[in-house]
């Protein structure tokens, strides 16, 4: 198969004299795809419904000419002034029930049909016009869908989207509670937008509108896919992506109709204040996309260079860029893309800097991509394809995440912090971790499913979990689970409501704490016996209904209360922990609970990570030492090391932010 590495290109920004040396560079640097013309339209649609694809034709051809392909982007995400200014009713409405104004990107109000119809001509142009070209692969929709309408026209469409779920206003009524303060609707043109009412909306409107919004870009891109494909049968076509973090599309079902999916991956980022980067979070981001559609993906946006837009942040240190590109690679990416290839002059993003600067000379970042293009010459193939095996799966709820978003139950609470705080101790272990949604089928697989927080649940997940269990699988619930169903309204039995049987507990009562509270779990079991983590956000006391405990609190009112149990239910186990801990707190019960359920990782010493990926009988190894000192590496049996191409044994010394790619016999 082919492995791709490359770098986003925006000609058009560039005089065309240039453009030659770009090639030459790119090939240099082993590059053998570039993303282009993703904000280009108003260069191919200078005017309404005419077309110049003369420009972006000569630069995919001097490119295939240096043995580079291209996937084009189409431009929605940032639309031409003429397109605008026509109606400024394409213009979304943000919350406050102000409308966007021209000037930067993604402004457009995603159910406009005027909108609608701009982005199906220049789509259909596009198709059209590239549906042969032997260099293009692939297209990418749009550009990191986001972003909430408020808008009338918006709000419309959420009646009719009401209207198709819940059939009559009965039922909706019902659903929503709107007894409560009055709010029984007698017509669908009643019901509101989540705009900024007075306090809050009622939560039954806000996860159906959450919900809605994210279908309303599943749709628009719906229309973009089915225009390519209709027209360019044989591209493939993929979504630009904002990995784990982004949690207002579900990206489940964005990912579903694409061919691949891709994400963009920034590390040092101008936002931080931190200068540590924490590249567990970055696995957490790659896990999650190569889960939306098991299989492997792209980063389409690699960070290639100092980010910024007014302040820019600090340089990526000399090794960075490669060992984050090799981690991606590791975690199942088939694809490689910098952003971008050289620092803009001009517009909001002149300091987020590219594989060149500015002057567009070959600097160390270049050498460095250059480098990593060499070695992927000789070894990207073979990867590809490959993906890493886990045993252990995360279940990403989007109802829950948006039920959150309305209602965090305590402030200082994240669905995203805390998922990555389960995350965070497998990781540490090199536990291989699949990220899935409700929908998904095929648990068995698993040793172990770990289910943060799922707020919001339904019957048909219910009766899943309790299934996985029954037969023989291991399930790790926390705290707020089964709180709400499915019209996000609290359920009328004990907690964890649905998942009280599986789980063989009752949460007796529950305690959200302030910022200066905080209590202390002590575990009772076995090897962790005795340890102790401190405890802030929200602790529940638990009875145990045939589980049994395997943690106490040690303070304040719930001390000697249970809050942690493990119950034996069918030939599995199911362990609830009442407790929304940080890191450590479920590091100390990972230590526990994974060697007697199998779950193995792989041993490497601090700051190295170790992937693997595999397919058929063949498995590769990336270790990367994310660290910046030296550690020793220790290689029981004989392996080949793709980057060097030698044959290798024994105690290795990686250098900081080395990278072995090894290739098990
Ligand atoms: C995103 C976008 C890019 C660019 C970069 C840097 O990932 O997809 O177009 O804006 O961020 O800001
Ligand atoms: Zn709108």
């Amino acid at each position: 198969m082919t492995f791709y590495y490359g770098a986003d290109y925006y000609p058009e920004h560039w005089p065309h004299e240039r453009w030659n040396t770009d090639a030459k560079m790119m090939q240099a640097a082993g590059f053998n795809v570039v993303r282009m013309a993703e904000f280009a339209w108003v260069k191919l649609e200078p005017k309404p419904g005419e077309f110049d694809f003369a420009w972006l034709d000569e630069a995919i051809d001097l490119l295939a000419a240096h043995g580079i392909k291209t996937v084009l982007g189409t431009p929605t995400a940032s639309p031409p002034a003429w397109l605008m200014m026509a109606d400024e009713t394409q213009f979304l409405v943000r919350e406050d029930g102000v409308r966007s104004t021209y000037g930067a990107r993604r402004e457009y109000c995603p159910t406009h049909e005027a909108y609608r119809a701009a982005s199906d001509r220049i789509v259909a142009a596009m198709a059209e016009h590239y549906a042969d070209h032997p260099h293009v692969i692939a297209f990418q929709t749009d550009n990191e869908f986001g972003d909430n309408c408020f808008c009338d026209l918006c709000r419309a469409a959420f009646q009719r989207w009401l209207q198709d779920k819940y059939g009559s206003l009965d039922a909706l009524n019902e659903a929503w509670g709107t007894i409560f303060w009055s709010h029984t609707y007698q017509k669908w043109e009643e019901i509101p937008a989540m705009r900024n009412t007075a306090i809050a909306h009622n939560p039954g409107l806000q996860l159906d509108w959450k919900r809605f919004m994210s279908d309303t870009y599943v749709d628009f891109q719906q229309r973009q896919i089915d225009i390519l494909r209709a027209k360019a049968p044989g591209k493939l076509i993929t979504h630009n992506l904002m990995g784990f973090g982004y949690d207002k599309i579900n990206y489940f079902d964005l990912t579903a109709p694409l061919d691949f999916t891709a994400w963009d991956n920034y590390l040092r980022v101008f936002w931080s204040d931190k200068s540590e980067v924490d590249v567990s979070h970055m696995a957490l981001g790659h896990d999650t996309m190569r889960s939306t559609k098991q299989a492997p993906f792209w980063v389409m946006e690699q960070q290639s260079g100092p980010t910024g837009w007014s302040t820019i942040a600090e340089a990526p240190r000399p090794g960075e860029l490669r060992a984050w590109a090799y981690q991606g690679i590791a975690h199942g990416a088939d694809g490689m893309v910098f952003f971008r290839w050289r620092s803009c002059r001009f517009g909001t993003e002149e300091y987020w800097h590219g594989v060149l600067d500015h002057h567009g000379e070959a600097t160390r970042r270049y050498h460095e991509v250059v480098q990593m293009g060499q070695e992927l010459a000789q070894f990207g193939g073979l990867v590809a394809g490959s993906m890493p095996v886990a045993e252990t799966a995360m279940l990403l709820s989007y109802d829950a995440r948006f039920g959150f978003q309305s209602q965090p139950n305590n402030p200082q609470f994240h669905y995203n912090q805390h998922f990555y705080d389960l995350y965070r101790g497998l990781w540490q272990r090199n536990v291989a971790v699949d990220i899935v949604s409700e929908q998904e089928q095929h648990l068995s697989q698993y040793k172990l499913v770990i289910v943060p927080a799922l707020y919001v649940l339904s019957e048909q997940t219910a009766h899943t979990l309790a299934e996985y269990v029954r037969a023989g699988g291991a399930l790790l619930v926390t705290a707020r689970s089964g709180v709400k169903g499915l019209a996000n309204e609290v359920v009328d039995t004990r907690l964890p409501g649905l998942l009280r049987e599986v789980c063989g507990v009752r949460v007796e009562e529950y305690d959200s704490m302030k910022p200066d509270q905080h209590n202390r779990v002590i575990f009772d079991v076995d090897a962790i016996k005795g340890k102790e983590a401190e405890l802030r956000v929200w602790a529940e006391w638990l009875e145990p209904e045939g589980a049994q405990s395997i943690a106490h609190y040690s303070e304040d009112y719930l001390a000697g209360q249970s809050a942690i149990t493990i119950n034996e239910f069918g030939a599995g186990k199911a362990v609830y922990a009442g407790v929304w801990g940080d890191s450590e707190l479920f590091d100390t019960l990972y230590e526990w609970l994974l060697p007697q359920i199998g779950v193995e990782g792989i041993a490497a010493p601090q700051g190295v990570e170790v992937v693997q990926r595999k397919q058929g009988g063949q498995t590769f190894s990336f270790v990367i030492n994310h660290s910046q000192e030296a550690r020793h590496f220790i290689i029981g049996e004989e392996m080949q090391e793709l980057i060097s191409g030698k044959a290798i044994k024994g105690e290795i010394i990686l250098p900081p932010l080395e990278v072995l790619v090894l290739q098990h016999n």
